[in-house]
C-alpha cells in the first residue's frame, strides 16, 4: 500500500455541523461534509423540519439556520436509515420541541438500544415512547417543558452526552453530564464555537441554557475512523508507505493510533493547520511487523469505532491481543465482537469472543468468505484483511459501506489493494 491520500469528512462532526447550523441564527457554511448516507439522513431530517440546506458543491453545505425555536413539524416520520448518531442526537433535540415527531430507521437501527437516551431525557421531563425493547420507532411528544439534570452516564457515550446537551439548550436550568470515561467531545467544541454557554469539567460538561447560537464556517477534517482502515492496511502489508492527509486527531478519538503504536506500528504524525476547533494532521504509516497487546477498558471509548480494523491488525500480529471492557461493541451496527470473531475464524484465525471483548491470536490468514452482518466497518475491515490472506477474501453484504465511507473501493484500489465489487441482488456494492 502506498501513496498520499485524503479520506472523506468526519461523520460525527458532519452530523453536528448540520444540527448546530440549523439551530443557529444566520448561515453556517460547511466544507468537507461527509456525503455518506448517515449524514445525509441528518441533513434530510432538518430539511423536513423546514431548514433550507443548500449543497453548492461536493462536500459543501450552506445551512440557513432557523434559530433555536424555528424548527417546523415534519410532515411524517423522520427515517434515519442506519444512523445511530442521527437518532440519538435527534431524540434529544426533538424532545424539547413544541411539535410531536416520530423517528424510524432500518432493521439494524431498529434493534439498537435507545433506553440509554430515553431514560435520562424522561428525567428531564421529556415524553418519549419506544417499542417494547426500548427500540425505534420512537414517538416524541412535543410541548414538554424540560428541566436540567445532573446525569452520571453509566457508559461513556458521546451520543448520549450530545442528546442531553441538545435537550439542555432548551431546559429551564443547567444540564450537567458526567462520564465514566472520555468520549468524543465534538459537540462541546462545536457548541463553544457557535457561542453556546458551557463549562468543561474534569469528568464531563455543564451546559447553561438561554444563549442563542450563531452560524459560522465549519471545516470538517478527514475522518480518523475511515483513515483507520488505511492505517491498518499499511501497517500490515509488507512494503507499505502510506500517508493519509488532513485527518482529525481530536485526542478523544486517537485510541487507534495509541494501540497501533503499542503493537509496534511505525506511525508519524505531522500536525497541520487545525480545522476550526478540531486538530488535524497528516499521518504516515510504514509497514513493520506487529505484536499482540492488551487493550485496557480505559482506552475503549477513544477507539470505539476502530476495533474491527484493530482486530484485523491483531490477526496479523505476532502473539495474542486481548481487549477488555468493550461490551458496547455488541450493540453497534452489528454485534462487532461476534461478527468479527466469526469472520476471523472463517479466515483461519484463532479468535475467541469474550462477554466484553475478544482474544485474538495472530496467525496466517487464508482466503475465504465472510459476512459483514450488514455492518459498514466490518465490511471494510475484512476487505483490508485480504492484504495478508493467502487467497481472495469475499465479503458479503457491503452496501452499508456508503453510510460512512463513500468511495472506499476506488480509494483502496488507488493505494494498491486489489479490490472489486460485485452487484448482489440489486444492491450496489453488494460484494467486495
Ligand atoms: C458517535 C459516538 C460513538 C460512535 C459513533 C459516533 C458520535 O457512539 O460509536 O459511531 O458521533 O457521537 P457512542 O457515543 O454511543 O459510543
Amino acid at each position: 500500500m502506498g501513496g498520499s491520500v485524503g479520506v472523506p469528512g468526519d461523520k460525527s462532526i458532519s452530523h453536528r455541523a448540520v444540527i448546530l447550523g440549523a439551530l443557529a441564527n444566520g448561515t453556517t457554511t460547511v466544507s468537507g461534509f461527509l456525503e455518506g448516507r448517515d449524514c445525509l439522513a441528518t441533513r434530510d431530517a432538518f430539511r423536513a423540519m423546514g431548514v433550507t440546506i443548500e449543497d453548492p458543491g461536493p462536500g459543501r453545505l450552506e445551512v440557513h439556520g432557523v434559530g433555536l425555536h424555528g424548527l417546523r413539524p415534519p410532515g411524517g416520520p423522520l427515517d434515519l436509515g442506519n444512523s445511530g448518531t442521527s437518532m440519538r442526537l435527534l431524540v434529544g433535540l426533538l424532545a424539547a420541541q413544541r411539535f410531536d415527531s416520530v423517528l424510524t430507521g432500518d432493521a439494524s437501527l431498529s434493534r439498537r438500544p435507545m433506553r440509554r437516551v430515553i431514560e435520562p431525557l424522561r428525567r428531564m421531563g421529556a415524553r418519549i415512547e419506544a417499542g417494547p425493547h426500548g427500540t425505534a420507532p420512537l414517538r416524541i411528544t412535543g410541548g414538554m417543558r424540560l428541566r436540567g439534570i445532573d446525569y452520571a452516564m453509566p457508559v461513556a457515550s458521546a451520543q448520549v452526552k450530545s442528546a442531553l446537551l441538545l435537550a439542555g439548550l432548551y431546559a429551564q436550568s443547567e444540564t450537567r453530564v458526567r462520564e465514566p470515561g472520555v468520549s468524543r467531545d465534538h459537540t462541546e467544541r462545536m457548541l463553544e464555537a457557535f457561542g453556546g454557554d458551557l463549562v468543561r469539567e474534569a469528568d464531563g460538561v455543564r451546559l447553561y441554557p438561554g444563549r442563542t447560537l450563531s452560524g459560522r464556517h465549519v471545516a470538517v477534517p478527514g475522518d480518523l475512523s475511515s483513515a483507520a482502515f488505511l492505517l491498518v492496511a499499511a501497517a500490515i502489508a509488507p512494503g507499505s508507505d502510506l500517508t493519509v492527509r488532513r485527518v482529525g486527531i481530536n485526542p478523544t478519538r486517537t485510541g487507534v493510533l495509541d494501540v497501533l503504536r503499542q503493537m509496534g506500528a511505525d506511525i508519524e504524525i505531522a500536525p497541520g493547520p487545525g480545522a476550526g476547533s478540531e486538530p488535524v494532521a497528516d499521518i504516515r504509516v510504514r509497514h513493520r511487523p506487529l505484536r499482540g497487546v492488551y487493550i485496557p477498558p480505559e482506552l475503549v471509548p477513544r477507539a470505539i469505532d476502530e476495533f474491527p480494523a484493530l482486530f484485523v491488525a491483531a490477526a496479523c500480529a505476532d502473539g495474542e491481543t486481548r481487549l477488555a471492557g468493550a461490551r458496547e461493541l455488541r450493540v453497534k451496527e452489528s454485534d462487532r465482537i461476534r461478527v468479527m470473531a466469526d469472520g476471523l475464524a472463517a479466515l483461519g484465525i484463532d479468535a475467541h469472543p469474550l462477554a466484553d471483548g475478544i482474544r485474538i491470536r495472530g496467525g496466517r490468514l487464508r482466503g475465504g468468505l465472510v459476512d459483514s452482518g450488514g455492518d459498514h466497518r466490518i465490511a471494510m475491515a475484512f476487505a483490508v484483511a485480504a492484504l495478508r490472506a493467502d487467497g481472495p477474501v469475499e465479503v458479503r453484504d457491503c452496501a452499508n459501506v456508503g453510510t460512512s465511507f463513500p468511495g472506499f473501493v476506488p480509494l483502496l484500489a488507488s493505494c494498491g489493494l486489489d479490490i472489486r465489487t460485485r452487484e448482489a441482488a440489486g444492491v450496489p456494492g453488494g460484494g467486495a
